[in-house]
């Protein structure tokens, strides 16, 4: 890409910046789920010394943080470098569609991400669609009913359990959340966060956290990340919504009947987790659960007239974005293929209500674990 009079110039430029794909397919299309930047923490430990928000800049619980904003400014540049001959110059709201959950911190996450690609932007010049029914979707009730099934009825699920029963029953002890969390694994997810919330405020840990965090939390922490979108069922009853936005998103770009060439989301930690999941790819990334501003990208390209779908995860602090493949499809993946790979798990949002039937509402109403997923959410 950079021009070889100009090499001296731009190599550092260049450098830093992220390749694209170099073969001669055309890009039509990207659709981008990121999670919201750092925050305050949403709970606190019990008897936490550091739930004054003087500790946190003044912010309350669950706020995005400076550090946060500057994560998803971040993000917004790495993607104007990726995308430099595909976004356009000056901001058209036409080609965008913007997606966020309601919360202050999700919204706010993509206005800074779009600072980070137009850096002189105003907010008067765009719309951002607040509506979290996709993304709430994620932890649908059969969603949550079938994850509770699985914690007893599955022999590894159980298995696994079993053989971290000290450490759970020390988290419990120690670890009381301000808000009880009413399944165990759920709880530890939570104890990781809010220690590496802090811990990345430079707070200094209290002294129990020392034989078990980093390493025996964060084991746990992958643990839940890995069950949120553990089977078919808890797929279809998560990402069934989304993918299929997704799908007939890209059916309009396909029969070029859309403007719209980028369609962004600012959503959740659980989220990235039930895509990875329903992809097949969780296991494939060695770090801890998915980080503030970590995203996943779908694009869509065009080579000798047909269509296909690269997949990519990227990272907080790497430089580079990793490829996924879509539940074994190869990584430039025919769109027909990912639609019939993604068919079983696809649905129509209207339709999740009818598929949340077998869950009735007495039995929903007894599991407060909704309530504290609601709560990261
Ligand atoms: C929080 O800290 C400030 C400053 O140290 C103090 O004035 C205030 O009383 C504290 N608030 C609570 C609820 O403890
Ligand atoms: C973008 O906006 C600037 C300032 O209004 C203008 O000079 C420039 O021509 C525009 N670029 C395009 C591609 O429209
Ligand atoms: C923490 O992990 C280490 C290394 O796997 C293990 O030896 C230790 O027993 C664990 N501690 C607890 C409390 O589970
Ligand atoms: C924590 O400390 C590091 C290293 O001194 C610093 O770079 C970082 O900005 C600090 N973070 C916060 C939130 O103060
Ligand atoms: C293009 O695809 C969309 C989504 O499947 C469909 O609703 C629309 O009718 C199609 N338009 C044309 C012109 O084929």
């Amino acid at each position: 890409m950079c021009q070889f009079i100009h090499i001296f110039l731009l190599l550092i430029v260049c450098s830093t910046s992220v390749k694209t794909k170099d073969d001669d397919s055309k890009l039509l299309s990207f659709v981008q789920l990121f999670r919201h930047g750092a925050r305050t923490p949403v709970m606190f430990f019990k008897d936490d010394p550091y739930k004054n928000v003087s500790y946190w800049g003044g912010l309350g619980r669950g706020q995005l943080t400076k550090e946060g904003k500057q994560q998803l400014v971040e993000l917004g540049r790495l993607m104007r470098r990726r995308y430099h001959d595909f976004i356009p110059e000056n901001y058209s709201a036409g080609f965008f569609k913007l997606n966020s959950d309601t919360n202050k911190r999700n919204i706010e996450s993509m206005q800074k991400y779009l600072q980070g690609l137009y850096p002189s932007i105003t907010e008067s010049q765009y719309d951002i669609n607040i509506d979290s029914s996709i993304l709430k979707a994620f932890i649908s009730p059969t969603f949550i009913l079938q994850y509770l099934k699985l914690t007893v009825t599955s022999a590894k699920f159980r298995s696994f359990m079993k053989e971290h029963k000290k450490l759970f029953k020390y988290l419990l002890e120690y670890g009381k959340l301000d808000v009880p969390i009413p399944e165990r694994l759920a709880h530890s997810y939570v104890v990781y966060d809010v220690l590496t919330t802090e811990k990345r405020n430079n707070l200094t840990l209290p002294e129990w956290t020392k034989s078990v965090f980093p390493e025996n939390v964060t084991e746990l922490a992958r643990a839940f990340g890995k069950t949120m979108g553990y089977n078919r069922k808890m797929q279809k009853a998560s990402v069934g919504p989304f993918l299929n936005v997704l799908v007939d998103h890209f059916d309009k770009i396909s029969n070029q009947s859309t403007e719209e060439r980028i369609l962004l989301f600012s959503g959740h930690d659980i989220n990235l987790m039930c895509l990875l999941n329903t992809f097949d790819v969780f296991d494939q990334f060695e770090y801890d659960v998915p980080a503030f501003a970590n995203s996943i990208i779908f694009e869509m390209r065009e080579k000798d007239g047909k269509h296909f779908i690269n997949g990519y995860y990227r990272i907080l602090d790497h430089p580079d974005l990793y490829p996924i493949t879509f539940k074994g499809c190869a990584f430039d993946c025919d769109y027909r293929e990912f639609k019939e790979r993604l068919a079983v798990v696809r649905m129509n949002y209207k339709l999740l209500n009818r598929y949340n039937l077998d869950v009735t509402t007495e039995t929903f109403s007894k599991t407060s674990l909704y309530q504290s997923l609601e709560r990261l959410f």
